[in-house]
């Protein structure tokens, strides 16, 4: 493990990231293409993963990705993620994806996903990784969310 302590709380790990969806990154029902979120989510989940862990990491798998709502051309995308769940090397991050109406800074969540992040150490092999806890209610909702899931409940 990098130079972090044995358990850490999940909000060392929150990344949000912005987007404007342009024309281009939507289809012809100018709503945006699913690969274009799926990248957002992949480039959220990792920074997360790197902020928990100290290390560089990988993508092992998406776990799921569910599409609750359209996202169109011209809407302001927020990408939220937090590690949600750690194993030894392993880590679960949880993704919110949301629309903002920037007028009135309503959220709308279009988008939940949860991504299997692995740290690497320098030699390229797994590397250990610290456990995670919440201290907000939110913050323990988001690990009782990814314990549910492991637990297949
Ligand atoms: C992910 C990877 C590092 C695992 O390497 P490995 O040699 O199988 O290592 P291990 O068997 O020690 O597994 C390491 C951890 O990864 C987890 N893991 C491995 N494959 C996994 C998968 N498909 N889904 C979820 N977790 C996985 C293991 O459960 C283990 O977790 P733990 O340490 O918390 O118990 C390796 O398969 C890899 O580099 N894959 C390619 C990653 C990549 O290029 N991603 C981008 C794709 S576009």
């Amino acid at each position: 493990m990098s130079k972090r302590k044995e358990t850490q709380p999940i909000s060392r790990s929150h990344t949000l990231q912005s987007h404007l969806v342009s024309p281009s990154d939507t289809n012809h029902l100018q709503t945006i293409f699913g690969g274009n979120v799926l990248a957002y989510i992949d480039e959220a989940a990792a920074i997360a993963a790197m902020r928990h862990s100290g290390e560089i990491v990988v993508t092992a798998s998406v776990d799921s990705v569910d599409f609750h709502a359209a996202v169109k051309s011209g809407d302001l995308v927020n990408v939220e993620a937090w590690v949600a769940s750690t194993g030894r090397t392993s880590m679960v991050v949880y993704v919110h994806v949301s629309v903002e109406n920037p007028a009135t800074g309503d959220m709308k969540t279009t988008t939940t996903s949860f991504v299997t992040m692995v740290a690497i150490d320098d030699q390229g092999k797994p590397a250990k990784v610290p456990a995670v806890f919440g201290e907000t209610e939110e913050e323990k909702q988001i690990i009782e969310l990814a314990r549910n899931r492991k637990n297949g409940r």
